[in-house]
Order: structure tokens, then C-alpha cells, then sequence
């Protein structure tokens, strides 16, 4: 039987510091100071809220008494920290030197052009998230991406075309499998 309505929205509105209390304890308590569980602890809030919102890096900030400045910088520099909510799939093309070397930059227009959303964005049905990334040290397998952390390599128009076919049945299907999210939680965790 499903949790009442009422029981159901204190769920919800249970920030990730009191749902988490035992696990932001256990990590905190692998490091010799507490600040040093700060990428952790991000991904634990990434995971609760689904993305890195100001509110859930404030709330880490807190945690660790760092500046939230600081904790709102990481979450900017690294890609696995998504600032805003992502789609099912999300894209990431390397336009790094060597991949735009090999046509990565036409690449992302054309990746863009097909889902009618600019980099960074979402596509209306929620399916796709287009991004550009540093280099993947796929360098000689260009135009590459990873979708949901998976390498696809050595792409042209056909291949896209195809693979987005592929995860649309997929979605479908309700075969989707884990979100980049999910994956970068559970690889957090095992670390
Ligand atoms: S530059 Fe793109 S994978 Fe290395």
C-alpha cells in the first residue's frame, strides 16, 4: 500500500542532510578533516535533489562549514556535477582539441540541429540533454561521446541518427536503464 499523501510530501521536502544523517556521517568520518568529504557529499546531494542546485551546494557548504562560494565553485569546474536538472540521456560530446580537429564542433551543431535544443539544454520531452566536454582520452575515435557515461565512438550523422532511434525505443520500452546520475552516485559509492 502506497505512503499516505501527507507522509508521501515530508518525504519529499526532507532535505538530504536529514534523510542521509548515517551516510553523510560515514563519509565525513573517512576523511582526517571534514571539508575533504566535500565531492562526496555533493554527489549524495546530486543524487537527492537530481541535480547540483544552489540550495542543495549551500546545504553541503553548511555541512562542512566551507564557504558556499567554494562548494558552488566545484560544482561549475567538474562535468559529473549537473547544475541543472538533466534528461534521461544525457549527451556529452568532446570538442576538445583533437576531436575538433576531427569535425567536433560541425558534430555538436548538427547533434543540436537533429534535437532542436542548443548545448546544455533539455529536450521538451525530457529524453535529452545535449553537452560538450574536455577531452574523453578517445581522441583517435572522433566525433565521440559518452551517453550516460558509455563511450560512443567513431560517429557521423548516420550513426547519431540511429543511436538517438535506439534509446527513444528504448525509453519506450521502459528499458532506459540507470540515469548518469544514478551511475555517478552508485560509482561514488563504491569508491
Ligand atoms: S580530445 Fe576528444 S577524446 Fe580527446
Amino acid at each position: 500500500m502506497s505512503a499516505p499523501l501527507a507522509l508521501r510530501n515530508q518525504q519529499i521536502m526532507m532535505t538530504f542532510a536529514e534523510k542521509y544523517q548515517a551516510e553523510i556521517k560515514g563519509l565525513i568520518a573517512r576523511f582526517p578533516h571534514k571539508k575533504s568529504a566535500v565531492l562526496p557529499l555533493m554527489h549524495l546531494a546530486q543524487h537527492h535533489y537530481g541535480y547540483t542546485s544552489d540550495e542543495a551546494m549551500r546545504e553541503v557548504a553548511a555541512i562542512l562549514d566551507l564557504d558556499p562560494t567554494h562548494v558552488l565553485s566545484l560544482a561549475g569546474f567538474y562535468t559529473l556535477y549537473y547544475e541543472e536538472p538533466v534528461g534521461k540521456y544525457v549527451l556529452e560530446i568532446c570538442n576538445d582539441l583533437a576531436c575538433a580537429l576531427r569535425g567536433a564542433d560541425q558534430f555538436v551543431e548538427m547533434a543540436c540541429d537533429k534535437l532542436g535544443v542548443d548545448v546544455d539544454e533539455t529536450t521538451a520531452d525530457g529524453l535529452f540533454t545535449i553537452k560538450t566536454v574536455m577531452c574523453l582520452a578517445a581522441c583517435d575515435r572522433a566525433p565521440m561521446l559518452q551517453c550516460n557515461l558509455k563511450f560512443e565512438e567513431n560517429l557521423d550523422e548516420a550513426k547519431f541518427e540511429a543511436l538517438l532511434a535506439r534509446l527513444r525505443t528504448e525509453a519506450a520500452d521502459g528499458a532506459a536503464g540507470p540515469t548518469v546520475v544514478e551511475k555517478i552516485t552508485a560509482y561514488a559509492k563504491s569508491q
